[in-house]
């Protein structure tokens, strides 16, 4: 069982200590599709004010919905369409305060407001997009950008498949 307490009294310190703890999940274990799926669900639950986290994943130059909690949501996304597109189009990071007036936004669940999509690199390869959603408009700054460039870092290898297997304690 894992019983993970994240309690932090920053954001800095939050995505510190879920770094730690998505890296204990990933450790050993190659397979991508798994690491994703529990990391999904680490940030679900530690992430405040959320309505949808999960990845899509690049399959032959298209972002294919992989492991997520939330409402179910679009399958398929091509690059440069909607917030997740624009970050497999342009590899940066798109932090976007108000989804209503980021042009194109595919809204898979009315309720959200703001979105954080982070690129994932790995070996100069796209692996696919992480996406987080809030009800809450601005929702998202620059405090959790950085988190998720360090988390993403810390994962890369093992949510692209490309991490070593080894023995899990
Ligand atoms: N809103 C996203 C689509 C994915 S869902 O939010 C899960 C976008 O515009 O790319």
């Amino acid at each position: 069982m894992y019983d993970f307490k994240i309690e932090a009294a920053d954001k800095a310190s939050l995505y510190a200590e879920l770094t730690e703890a998505a890296a204990a999940l990933v450790a050993g274990e190659p397979d991508p599709i798994a690491n994703m799926a529990n990391v999904a669900a680490l940030l679900w639950e530690s992430l405040p004010e959320l309505n949808w986290a999960g990845f899509y994943r690049n399959v032959g130059g298209e972002l294919v919905l992989g492991p997520f909690q939330g409402r179910p949501a679009c399958i398929r996304i091509p690059f440069g369409k909607g917030v997740c597109g624009a970050a497999a189009a342009t590899l940066e990071p798109q932090c976007v305060a108000d989804v209503h007036a980021f042009p194109g936004h595919i809204a898979c669940d009315a309720a959200s407001r703001s979105e954080l999509v982070m690129p994932i690199v790995a070996g100069g390869r796209l692996v696919g997009v992480l996406d987080l959603d809030s009800p809450v408009p601005g929702r998202f700054d620059q405090e959790d950008v950085a988190g998720c460039v360090k988390l993403i870092q810390r994962l890369e290898t093992a949510l692209a498949g490309m991490a070593e297997e080894g023995t899990k304690g």
